[in-house]
């Protein structure tokens, strides 16, 4: 059995819709100077289109989490692996995220951060499965709703790979 790629969100439909976010981040942040915390490792790509679109004052930190081993499926086992650098109290924190499957690492992410006494903390997520929910925790922003499989491609990984393809694919079992 070999993995199949199936192209789910082309790189086309993806800067579309980035910039659509980008706006309603510039509307929703105008006058403010929102410190941006980019979610290592999957969120890079996504970051660094996101922030090109921005009119607004802002600052960028990054931050690591573990959740997943070497499989599709979370191990529900959250850890931050490298935290920011720059202070989040009273800050305008906006978290950027790759994707909210089972909503655990968010909600973890939320509360280490409200820890820290943000002056307000919204998250924007690339993606989200919302039928794979486990805990009650949202995206305040989101790109594409997508169901229920296991998707690679700009910034997101299988076992560290695929995170350079320009696209959002569908990871498939195929046989070869
Ligand atoms: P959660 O804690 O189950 O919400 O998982 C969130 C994290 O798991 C994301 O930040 C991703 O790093 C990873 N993840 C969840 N679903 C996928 C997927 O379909 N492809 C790649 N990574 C995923
Ligand atoms: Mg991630």
């Amino acid at each position: 059995m070999q993995p199949g790629l199936r192209e789910l969100i082309g790189p086309s439909a993806l800067q579309t819709r980035i910039l659509e976010l980008a706006q309603a981040i510039n509307e929703d942040y105008a006058g403010k100077d929102p410190l941006l915390v980019c979610v290592l490792n999957g969120a890079f790509m996504f970051t660094a289109d996101l922030i090109r679109h921005l009119r607004i004052r802002t600052r960028i930190d990054f931050l690591s989490v573990s959740s997943y081993g070497a499989q599709t499926e979370s191990s529900g086992v959250v850890a931050i692996r490298r935290d920011l650098t720059q202070s989040v109290a009273g800050e305008d924190v906006l978290v950027l995220e790759d994707i909210v499957d089972t909503g655990r690492t968010l909600e973890y992410l939320r509360r280490h951060l409200e820890a820290a006494r943000p002056k307000s903390l919204r998250v924007c997520a690339l993606l989200d499965k919302p039928s794979r929910r486990e805990v009650q925790c949202d995206a305040d922003y989101v790109g594409f709703s997508i169901a229920n499989e296991f998707v690679v491609g700009y910034g997101l990984d299988f076992n560290q790979r695929y995170r350079e393809l320009p696209a959002i694919y569908v990871l498939e079992q195929t046989e070869s």
